[in-house]
């Protein structure tokens, strides 16, 4: 790995990303927009990181505050350059030289906005570079549609200058080898280029690619490599294109995990991010999202419409209609439908949590279950017990919140409400519909509720001439003699 990364390493990585965006019509710099979970500035980071250079300066102008706060966080071995106005990007690079006193050697200049980009590509395009003897070399490609995009003017096998769309004659507009805006400088020439920039052009800016007209021009050897996937170097100027770039990489991330053992029912709506881990034989169901550093074992099944961020799956887990962060979902575990696991939820092995079920900070045993219509906060529920439908954990007094727990192979009944903090022992019963402020121990049965009363002839007294009493008097008739019925006497349970 180090000797790998001693062939790569170059002198520095500049990523220009002082542009102002303004065709995101955002007040988040296009750079923070995130395509697969990250922002784009730290997928060009990652990409830039396997150059191992010696220094990384990004150029920072419009919204700076928020895109350097942005850096500090995600990658604080940054160089931050600042380019004051957005002059052109022969001035991003100028700035970006500026935080780079005395560097020779090679130069890697990208864009902050381009999310696709392999880090494979770049190695390779250094790698034609040092072929080539170059003293720039350019990533270009041959696109369907070249709109927009610099023209690659060739002068034999080598590039004699780039033109811009607004410069170009119909001619060079007809060139469909385009510019990337990726590229590797000799940190001379690059130098001496970005030196001799004049803004004599039809937008009025300093054009970068005017430093490849002057390094030919000068009879240094300028040369292109052509990256034949040229989805990889389009970038993003609005919105549609951060959800087409988005698309493709998300494409492009589930053909990869396809290929490593992973069944996708649906591509077009399982969303996974650039961070998570699939184990071989998972099958994702429509409408899963899978983010953050959520990993999932072998054979488990995720979906349909679940979004997990941050959830460790156990092996042959199976996750149904759920939301879970922050989660760990033991092995043979079975959640959902319609479950919401929320920070500090564990669920052991083969353990059940069911629908309409809201757990937090809660330790679910092994082999228990949750099946129904629960909310389980600051919880700890032992190995194969059963909380009963309608149960709450209630941890919160209005102030402070307090945990309670449940031991190993114990049975809360339906409906109750365990009042925390409260411990209920191993192998303890909480009778149905109870409220629960004292802890139970081993063995016991607690039951807190009001003792059954029927009161005969209620119906028939309160609510003559219904349905219901009508009922209640049919009922009777064939057994009981009619006054009885309406004599009033209660009786106990
Ligand atoms: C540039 C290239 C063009 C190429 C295209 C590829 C020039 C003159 N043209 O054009 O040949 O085909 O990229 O996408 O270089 N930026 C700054 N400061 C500035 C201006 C731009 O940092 O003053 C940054 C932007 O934030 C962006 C990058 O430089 O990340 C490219 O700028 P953009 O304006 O998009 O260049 P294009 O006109 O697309
Ligand atoms: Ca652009």
């Amino acid at each position: 790995m180090a000797e790998q990364d001693a062939d790569n390493r170059v002198a520095a990585v500049v990523i220009m990303a002082a542009g102002a965006g303004t065709r995101m019509k955002s007040a988040v710099p296009k750079v923070l927009h995130r395509v697969a979970g990250k922002s784009m500035v730290a997928l060009a980071i990652d990409t830039a990181d396997a150059l191992s250079p010696d220094r990384l300066v990004v150029v920072v102008g419009h919204q700076r505050e928020l895109v350097t706060e942005h850096l500090a966080e995600i990658a604080p071995h940054v160089t931050i350059a600042i380019q004051e106005r957005p002059l052109g990007t022969g001035d991003a690079v100028r700035a970006g030289l500026a935080a780079l006193p005395g560097v020779v050697g090679e130069i890697v200049v990208t864009s902050g906005d381009v999310p696709l980009l392999e880090a494979e590509t770049l190695i390779d395009l250094v790698a034609a570079h040092r072929e080539g003897g170059n003293a720039v070399t350019v990533l270009s490609a041959v696109v369907p549609d070249p709109t927009g995009y610099g023209r690659i003017v060739r002068d034999g096998e080598e590039v004699a200058r780039i033109v811009e769309q607004s410069d170009a004659t119909a001619e060079e507009l007809a060139i469909v080898e385009i510019n990337s805006g990726i590229y590797v400088f000799d940190a001379a020439t690059l130098g001496e280029g970005l030196a001799a920039l004049q803004a004599a052009n039809a937008q009025g800016e300093l054009y970068l690619t005017d430093v490849i007209s002057h390094a030919h021009d000068a009879g240094r050897r300028v040369g292109a490599r052509v990256l034949a996937d040229y989805l990889q170097t389009e970038g993003v100027n609005d919105r549609l294109q951060l959800a087409e770039r988005g698309a493709e990489l998300n494409r492009r991330i589930l053909a990869h995990w396809m290929a490593e053992g992973v069944t996708v029912l649906d591509p077009a709506t399982t969303w996974v991010q650039a961070g998570v881990d699939l184990a071989e034989d998972v099958t994702l169901l429509p409408g899963t999202s899978l983010e953050g550093a959520t990993s999932v074992g072998r054979g488990a099944t995720i979906g349909p419409d679940t979004t997990l961020i941050d959830v460790e799956v156990g092996e042959n887990a199976r996750v149904l209609r759920t939301h879970a962060e922050l989660a760990v979902i033991g092995d043979d575990a079975t959640v959902g439908p319609f479950s919401f696991l929320r920070p500090g939820t564990e669920i052991g092995t083969r353990a059940h949590i069911g629908a309409f079920v809201e757990t937090k900070k809660a330790v679910i045993g092994d082999g228990a279950k949750v099946p129904h219509l629960t909310y389980c906060g600051d919880a700890v529920v032992g190995e194969g017990s059963n909380i009963g439908a309608g149960t709450i954990f209630a941890n919160y007094d209005g102030l402070g919140k307090y945990t309670s727990t449940v031991g190993a192979h114990s049975f809360v009944g339906s409906d109750s409400v365990l009042v925390a903090p409260v411990h209920i022992a191993d192998g303890a019963y909480v009778a149905a519909g109870s409220t629960i402020t004292a802890d139970v121990g081993p063995g016991e049965l607690a039951v807190s509720r009001g003792q059954q009363r029927n009161i005969r002839g209620w119906v028939a007294r309160k609510r003559p001439g219904t349905a219901t009493a009508a009922a209640a008097e049919a009922a009777l008739a064939p057994t009981e003699p009619r006054e009885h019925a309406a004599e009033g006497t209660e009786s106990g349970e």
